[in-house]
Order: structure tokens, then sequence, then C-alpha cells
């Protein structure tokens, strides 16, 4: 069998109880590789780890490597060759006797999280690690991630999976049609209520979903806000936020990362921008992606975007710049 060394932050959360049986039953890296994983948290809630590594063991994969708990992110992404980070301080938490409310805080604390554990995969994960923020802010925490690891051969992504998975469904409802007929979705910009799912590049059965759908207003005006608070909705809906459907689109990109995505269709998930579609350059961006035949990943080009399309993304774009100016010292 083959190896393979997965370190993932935030173990004892809900995400990840989700996530980690996924993680080692052969399901995300194969039936023929033995997933070694690192769990790492804080360490108030460390010891919960050894319960859910008991119950690790007791799913009985045959995948099942090494498995460890730790509150060391070195020792956790030593020799990495996957890194998921999904633990990050929530909104509304209390630190140091005051409530975290406002994004600018959050931005700042999630900041300091993000800059040891950027230094700690840079240095010590393997010169290929691929890394996946699903914390939030995580488009911006990826962005601070990043700059700290200062590793140009280890490639970052930022979670918008989940957001392309709601938006293929929505649409998917909406004309009646099952969901695999639902291709080719981006989800341009932040991973925030400003991100853009692009229904006019999206497609069912091969012709843009704006056309299939033929009902522009509940496209321009309906669609998008029940995409961009889904997660709210969920949260309204269940009394916790989206936990299963993250752990699923956190798997799906890892998946699509590693694998050859089908002709004619892309993926979604924000990557450093190259400059591609006027976007600034190092903004970690929402685009559609392709994994190419040699396993590198891509950003497709010559995408039309209409007036509608170019009023969107420059929103997040602003939104986004705006986080990075929050965080200036940490990126600069
Ligand atoms: N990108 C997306 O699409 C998406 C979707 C859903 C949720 N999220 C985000 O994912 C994150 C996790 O969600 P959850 O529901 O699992 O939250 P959770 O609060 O249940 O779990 C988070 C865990 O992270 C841990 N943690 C905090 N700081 C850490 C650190 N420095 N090192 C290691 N672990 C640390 C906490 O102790 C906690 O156990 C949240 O930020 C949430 O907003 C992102």
């Amino acid at each position: 069998m083959k190896e393979i060394n997965v370190a993932l932050t935030g173990g004892a959360g809900q995400i990840a109880y989700s996530l980690l049986p996924r993680l080692i039953s052969g399901e995300t890296f194969g039936t023929d590789t033995k997933v070694n994983l690192r769990l790492i948290e804080i360490p108030q809630v460390v010891d919960k780890l050894k319960g859910t590594i008991m119950e690790l063991i007791d799913c009985g994969f045959k995948q099942t490597g090494s498995l460890l708990a730790t509150t060391d992110i070195k020792e956790g992404v030593q020799d990495a060759h996957w890194i998921l980070l999904v633990g990050s301080i929530p909104r509304g938490i209390v630190v140091d006797g005051k409530k975290i409310e406002e994004r600018s805080d959050l931005l700042r604390i999630n900041g300091g999280i993000f800059t040891g554990q950027g230094e700690a995969i840079g240095e010590l994960a393997q010169e290929d690690a691929k890394i996946l923020v699903v914390g939030n802010p995580a488009n911006t925490n990826a962005l601070i991630g990043r700059t700290k690891s200062n590793n140009p051969t280890q490639s970052w992504f930022a979670m918008t999976a989940l957001d392309a998975n709601r938006a293929k469904a929505q649409l998917a409802e909406k004309a009646g049609v099952d969901i695999a007929s639902v291709t080719n979705m981006t989800i341009w910009g932040n991973h925030s209520p400003t991100m853009y799912p692009d229904p006019y590049n999206a497609k069912i059965d091969g012709v843009s979903a704006v056309e299939a759908i033929n009902d522009l207003d509940w496209i321009e005006n309906e669609y998008l806000p029940l995409v961009q608070q889904r997660g709210k909705a969920v949260i309204d809906a269940r009394g916790a936020s989206s936990a299963a459907s993250a752990a699923n689109a956190a798997i799906d990109t890892v998946k699509a990362v590693d694998s050859q995505t089908t002709e004619g269709d892309w993926f979604s998930a924000a990557v450093p921008s190259d400059g591609s579609y006027g976007i600034p350059e190092g903004l970690i961006f929402g685009f559609p992606l392709r994994t190419s035949a040699q396993g590198s990943v891509e950003i497709v080009q010559g995408i039309e975007l209409n007036d509608f399309a170019k009023s969107k993304i420059k929103v997040t774009t602003e939104e986004l710049l705006s986080e990075k100016e929050a965080v200036k010292d940490l990126v600069d």
C-alpha cells in the first residue's frame, strides 16, 4: 500500500467529526493508500481527540495508518502531504474578556493562528504539500498562511466547494433535474455572502443554466441570495452550523485537486490569483479550476463575464481587498 500523511486542525470540532472517517476509509485518497492522520487541537480540548481516535480505530478501515493527537502544529504538519486547516476561532467567542463580533477582530485573531501554522507548514511539510483552508474567514486565513509559509512549491486553497454544491443543488431543484445534470459551477471571490455563484457559465445538461431555467428575475434576484444565505438557513433550521455538508465539500475539494478534471467541466476553489480576470495578484480568490493529467491545478481561462457578473465580482474583490488591508502587517 502507498502511504500519505494528512494533518488536520480543529480535530475535535463539528466538521472534523464528519470528515475524519471519510479521510481514512479509502474514499478520499484511494483504497490502495494508507492514511497517517495527525489531529491538531488546542490544549483545552485535545483530550477529547482520544475518544475520536478510539472511534476511528473502531471503524476498522483497512486504510487506517497511524493516528496521532497533538497540540503541536510542528509535530502535526511534519512531512504532511495534505493539510486541512479546519480549526479557527468562531465569531461570538470571548477572548481576553472581549466578545469577538467584528469581522476585523475575527480576522486579526485568526490571523495570529494562521501565521504560526503557515510558518510551520512552509518549513516542515512536504515540498509539494497541498493545503486546504476551511476555517473562516477562509480566503484571508489562506492568504496569511501562504504568505507566512514562504514556500512557493506548496499549493494553498480556500474552500468554496460547499458554496458550489449549494449553488448546483438550487439550480437542479429549480430546473427539476438531477444534480448530476449541473456542471461547470464557479464560485467567484470570497467564501462569504459577497461570493458570486455564476449561473451564466454553469451548465444544465450542457446548456447555460440561465437559458435552461429561462427565468432571469429568479436568477438575478432570488438565486444568488438563496446560495449566499444558505449557511444561515441551515443554522436557523438545525440550530447548528452545516458540518456534514462542509466535510463533504472538503472531501470533494481534495479529490478534485488530486484527480484529472472531467473533460469540459471544472471545479471551484479559491487559489492565489495570477492576475486572471483582472483579479489582483496574490489575493486568494474563488476561480474555476481544472486539474490536468499531470496533476497541476490551473485557472480556467476565457470564461465570458457579462456586466452582471462583473459587478458582482467587483464587490467580492473589494471585500477581499479590505480583508487584506485589515491584516496588512501580516501579509506584506
Ligand atoms: N469554507 C467553508 O465553506 C466553511 C463551511 C462551514 C464551516 N466553515 C468554517 O470551518 C470552521 C470549523 O467549523 P466547525 O463547525 O468544525 O467549528 P467547531 O467550533 O465545531 O470546531 C472548530 C475546532 O477548531 C479548534 N481550533 C481552534 N483554534 C485552533 C488552533 N489554533 N489549532 C487547532 N485547532 C483549533 C477548536 O478547538 C474547535 O475544536 C469554522 O471557522 C467555520 O466557520 C467553513
